[in-house]
């Protein structure tokens, strides 16, 4: 039997470990390796990666894509998209997200994995469509959570739903790495018995349990597994790929990976991940393995999150009352899957609700937004009395929250100008506004230097 390895290292591994701070220059000269490797994809776009790139590495996120596939032309190119929020956090009107997935696509992605931070799948159904009409693959998704709501049988018709959908695969996303290797065989046995498309698991090594996670989803019928390449891998980032080609192989499974390749790409991380120790950008700290999440469920992020709000405000005596009134907190929300950004406003109502020393009595603006509705259906049921504290019956949200929006694409065209040379661009501008704007102005004044150089130059 075959698994199919996915490559994170360079989208998830250096989200996970080092902020999304690599910069192509950092990779340009393994592309060709990595293409060549036998992996079934490579990760390579996300919200974070595109944020980042024009933020922080004075990249146009779409020119990176291009460089990408102008090397790598065998193996197909994967983004995570947040459905309906592309790659952010606010619902986007549909004429927006269809563009995206074809600018995407028409730059060299081939495999869209799509997900919905509270598994409200009409937040993807867009997504999906648009993908599959651009011929491309669409990977619906699965966010992992384990609460009494979430049960094998949820899952099951969350599988069915999305194959019912025209997903070409479903990929089961741990974003917080705590499923347990017999959670993991349990669901992927339960989920291939009851729907055709091919399954993939996505973890993380932060509680130590990934690479025995992905051990028992193949045994149980997994198609394909993310790893990250060993110099990439451990701690908060994905299991090491050499380590599970091996462990597999030994298992009599194939994986269609080359060993000599595989050690090349690890050799060639090895300083980069030097330089970003040595810089301070790698905290060793996040290497390390996290068994408390186990303990308490909840994600990294999420808990260092905490930490540094409590620490600020000088409440680190408060810790313990904080993190027993997640599950609380949690109950009361529907029990939505503690991912971003769900996980932070759930951290943050909670730390509040500890510290006022009365629940609800300040509640956040994301939280109302989220009662309302705006972030879609939650998974089990909301506490109406919440609801009603913040929202008249005829204020809720009730349909799809982007079908309230208007058409914005045409409209931020024009409003741009020339400050946009290209659809890519007002697409950039309407995800990160702020920074794109500023990109867009350093890349005019560096051209301008440019030309005035040439100048310069010529009456020499
Ligand atoms: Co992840």
């Amino acid at each position: 039997m075959k698994v199919n390895i996915t490559e994170t290292v360079l989208r998830d591994a250096q989200q996970s470990l080092i902020a999304t701070r690599m910069p192509f220059s950092d990779f340009e000269g393994i592309l060709e390796t990595l293409d060549n490797a036998g992996y079934y994809s490579l990760e390579c776009w996300g919200g974070a990666t595109f944020d980042s790139c024009l933020r922080y590495l004075d990249e146009d996120p779409w020119e990176r894509l291009r460089k990408i596939k102008a090397v790598c032309k065998k193996t197909p190119l994967q983004m995570l998209i947040r459905g309906q929020n592309i790659l952010g956090y606010k619902h986007y009107p549909d004429d927006v997200v269809r563009l995206f997935c074809r600018k995407a696509a028409e730059n060299g992605m081939d495999i869209f994995r799509i997900f919905d931070a509270l598994n409200d799948f009409r937040n993807i159904e867009v997504c999906i469509d648009e993908v599959k009409k651009c011929g491309k693959h669409a990977q619906g998704c699965i966010c992992y959570t384990t609460s009494p709501v979430h049960t094998i049988a949820k899952y099951i018709e969350m599988g069915k739903e999305l194959e019912k959908m025209g997903v070409d695969s479903i990929a089961i996303k741990d974003m917080a790495g705590i499923c347990g290797p017999q959670e993991a065989y349990d669901l992927v046995k339960a989920l291939k018995s009851e729907v055709k498309v091919p399954i993939f698991f996505h973890t993380h090594h932060t509680t130590g349990l990934g690479p025995i996670t992905y051990t028992k989803a193949v045994e149980a019928g997994v198609d394909g597994i993310d790893c990250a390449i060993s110099t990439m891998a451990g701690g908060t980032s994905q299991p090491a790929t050499e380590t599970m080609k091996y462990a597999l192989e030994q298992l009599g499974y194939e994986t269609s990976l080359d060993m000599d390749k595989l050690k090349q790409i690890a050799d060639f991380f090895a300083p980069v991940r030097k330089k970003f120790l040595d810089s301070g950008r790698l905290n060793p700290t996040v290497m390390g393995i996290k068994a408390d999440i186990l303990k308490y469920q909840v994600p990294g992020g999420m808990l260092s999150n905490m930490i540094a709000n409590l620490t600020d405000m000088h409440a680190m005596d408060r810790f313990d009352e904080a993190l027993a009134e997640i599950p609380n907190v949690r109950k009361d929300m529907g029990y939505p899957p503690l991912v971003t950004p769900m996980s932070q406003m759930v951290g943050n109502q909670a730390v509040t609700n500890v510290l006022v020393g009365e629940r609800y009595k300040n509640i956040s603006k994301e939280i109302k937004a989220y009662l309302r509705g705006e972030y879609g259906r939650a998974p089990g049921e909301i506490n109406q009395e919440l609801v009603a504290k913040c929202w008249k019956p005829e204020e809720l949200v009730t349909g799809r929250y982007a079908d309230s929006l208007e058409p914005l694409f045409e409209k931020t065209k024009k409003e741009l100008g020339s400050k946009a040379r290209s659809d890519e661009d007002v697409l950039s501008y309407i995800a990160f506004p702020q920074v794109a704007e500023k990109f867009f102005e350093a890349r005019e004044e560096k051209e301008s230097n440019t030309v005035t150089y040439t100048i310069e130059k010529k009456e020499d």
